[in-house]
């Protein structure tokens, strides 16, 4: 179990435990009362539930079927509303737009050898470069933003930090690095965009 911010949060078997990246989120949140929030990849769903303290509409998706149970538990431990769906990226919200969209990534460049035949896999599987699912990330995040909208997302200087901000502003959006921490190979960073 883990406390944040006055809350506890069950961590669960093949689920990723809340680490140094998913708190550097959480302490950069950058949540408005009135957003309509999307949380991808929600894991024990801390991210969301700690943006429905702020957000009264928080829906939250992950790929992995225990995670989105965990994500349901430790709604209902801390009394959240979020509408937790299981599904690959934006799928399960298909028509739906958003204010602001999270997403702390898998962003570990990963050889086939290095691969885990687990659930759990998809918590930092990033493919080869680290890119995989940041890529698809940023190809569906304008049509499922609202104007204005702003995204943040979590990734590692292992994955091209610089390609992701070059590709966000092909798309349209103002991009900086709003918090980073150094870790002993790496720089995990949260990259906060708004659409202009
Ligand atoms: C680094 S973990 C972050 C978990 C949690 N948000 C946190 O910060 O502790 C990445 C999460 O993204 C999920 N994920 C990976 N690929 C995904 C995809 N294509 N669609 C939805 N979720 C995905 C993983 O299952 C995992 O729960």
């Amino acid at each position: 179990m883990i406390k944040y911010q006055g809350m506890e949060f069950n961590t669960c078997k093949n689920v990723y435990e809340p680490a140094e990246d998913t708190f550097l989120l959480a302490d950069n949140l950058e949540v408005k009362k009135s957003d309509i929030v999307l949380e991808i990849g929600t894991g024990t769903g801390i991210i969301g539930i700690l943006a429905s303290n702020i957000a009264q509409n928080v829906v939250t998706i992950d790929i992995n079927k225990y995670a989105v149970k965990c994500a349901q538990n430790n709604a209902a431990i801390n009394q959240a509303h979020i509408d937790v769906r299981l599904g690959d990226l934006f799928d399960p919200v298909e028509d739906e737009k958003f204010d602001l969209i999270l997403f702390n990534t898998p962003y570990l460049p990963t050889e086939e050898e290095d691969v885990v035949d687990d659930a759990i896999d998809a918590a930092w599987n990033g493919g080869k470069d680290g890119r995989t699912v940041i890529d698809r990330f940023i190809d569906g995040l304008k049509e499922h933003l609202n104007p204005d909208g702003r995204v943040q997302l979590v990734q590692s200087s292992l994955s091209n930090v610089e390609e992701t901000i070059g590709r966000m502003m092909e798309m349209g959006f103002e991009v900086s690095i709003t918090a980073c921490e150094r870790f002993f190979f790496e720089e995990v960073v949260v990259l906060t965009g708004t659409l202009i």
